[in-house]
């Protein structure tokens, strides 16, 4: 992805986010230049459990219509050491017809929950024992009700609803008819190796510097900041 690309992603979903009356703490807004004027050993948890902005286009070069972009808030340490939080939080920015790839988590549970926009479609499998796509119904709890449904069922979310994704069950998701604010609440995330998309594809975008960044993301701090 092309950093004049992520720079106006982000000034889009700042907008959007004031809009739907998302605030993020301050270090959302830092520009590189405003990070390296702070005592960066106080923020180490922000580089070491990679909390802040995630752009990423999955490698699809089509953002528009595969990717996603997030804000991670809260992070702990697999297996609780160094940082013993046991628990991650999110929130995302899923534009309509955005699809996020199908994929499964190994290790973290979590639930997405939609804050406000338009729908949120999402399109659940079990998985096999070779990970491929099982056609068993699907076992789901949102907001406390337990649902089943044939497999591929495309499940829409409206405001203020939210699922729980187990481990191991397959999960794609996008917005119709607005973009839509999503949460995620979840275990410990690691987002490094705890992806398994159907088609392999990198978690992170590679990212050409055609343009100073307005902010960095949560994988790229070391890049620029002298940590
Ligand atoms: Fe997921």
């Amino acid at each position: 992805m092309q950093r004049s690309t992520i720079n106006a992603i982000l000034a889009y979903t700042h907008a959007l986010f004031e809009q739907h009356q998302v605030a993020l703490p301050p270090f959302a807004f830092f520009t590189p230049e405003q990070w390296r004027l702070q005592a960066l050993e106080r923020y180490r948890e922000v580089f070491e459990l990679g909390l802040g902005w995630d752009v990423t286009d999955m490698g699809s070069d089509d953002f528009e219509h595969e990717g996603l972009t997030l804000f991670t808030l809260r992070n702990g340490s697999v297996g609780g050491q160094p940082y013993a939080k046991p628990y991650a939080e999110k929130v995302m920015l899923v534009r309509e017809r955005q699809v996020t790839p199908m994929h499964f988590h190994w290790y973290k549970m979590e639930d997405i929950i939609h804050r406000g926009g338009g729908d949120l479609i999402i399109e659940l499998y079990n998985r096999t024992d070779d990970e491929q796509c099982a056609d068993s119904d699907v076992e789901v709890v949102l907001d406390g009700e337990r649902q089943r449904h044939p497999a591929g069922s495309r499940l829409r979310l409206r405001a203020g609803q939210s699922i729980t994704l187990t481990q191991g069950l397959y999960h794609s998701f996008w917005a119709e008819r607005a973009p839509v604010v999503a949460g995620e609440v979840s275990m410990v995330n690691d987002d490094r190796c705890d992806n398994r998309f159907l088609r392999a594809r990198p978690r992170f975008s590679q990212i050409v510097d055609d343009a100073a960044p307005l902010h960095l993301l949560c994988n790229e701090y070391a890049r620029f900041l002298p940590l």
